[in-house]
């Protein structure tokens, strides 16, 4: 499963608006270290879904290890469809696997559902039926990278469901690249990071 120290991880943890919000909804939440973090910044209903089990039973365990079990359920589900039709949340965000693949990519392993997502067919699942588990007011998030994912294909997929994003944070890391034998027209190259915020016109 992705790794809980990530630097995306690390960096959309850190910036996500939790003290607007008292339910939050992770989608994809991998090792759990973003819903028990917005349950220790005070979310008092926080839900950690993943498609893979490891990932859920992960987010449990981490949850139980901080104290924070009585307020973070965990469950399995691809994207919202383990959810009640009535289940709401001031904050829906994931960490999304923004690598884009060929249509027809197979999925090898569970890791491979973390970091790609074939013409960002899943991402487009998760704007069509974001909004169905808003609140009123309710914010939903992405975090992204426009350098490692596909950023007009992401405004394309938004758009077909309503929505637009603008830039909550952004962070962009320039290092250099030093694989022995790899020639490279520049020797530094940028990565960014980028939690997106997106509203329906
Ligand atoms: C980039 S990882 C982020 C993990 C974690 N949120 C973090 O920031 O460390 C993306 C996560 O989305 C999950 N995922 C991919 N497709 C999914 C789907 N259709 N439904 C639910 N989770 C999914 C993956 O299993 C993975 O845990």
């Amino acid at each position: 499963m992705w790794p809980g120290n990530a630097v995306a991880t690390r960096l959309f943890t850190a910036w996500l608006p939790y003290e607007d919000a008292a339910s939050f909804l992770e989608v994809g939440c991998g090792a759990g270290v973003t819903s028990v973090t917005a349950a220790l910044r005070g979310c008092s209903r926080v839900c950690a879904l993943d498609i893979n089990a490891a990932a859920v039973e992960n987010s449990r365990l981490n949850a139980e290890r901080h104290g924070v079990q009585d307020r973070v359920s965990t469950l399995k589900s691809d994207l919202f469809s383990g959810l009640g039709p009535s289940d709401r949340f001031d904050l829906v965000y994931w960490n999304s696997p923004y690598a884009d693949a060929p249509p027809g990519h197979a999925y090898d392993s569970q890791l491979d559902y973390a970091v790609f997502d074939a013409d960002y067919v899943m991402h487009q699942r998760y704007f069509a039926d974001a909004h169905r588990h808003l609140t009123d007011g309710g914010r939903l998030f992405l975090g992204f990278s426009n350098a490692l994912g596909n950023g007009s294909r992401l405004r394309e997929v938004a758009a077909m469901a309503g929505f637009t994003g603008s830039v909550f944070r952004r962070e962009v890391f320039s290092f250099a690249i030093d694989v022995p034998g790899v020639r490279t027209s520049d020797s530094e190259t940028e990565v960014d990071y980028v939690l997106y915020e997106f509203r329906r016109a």
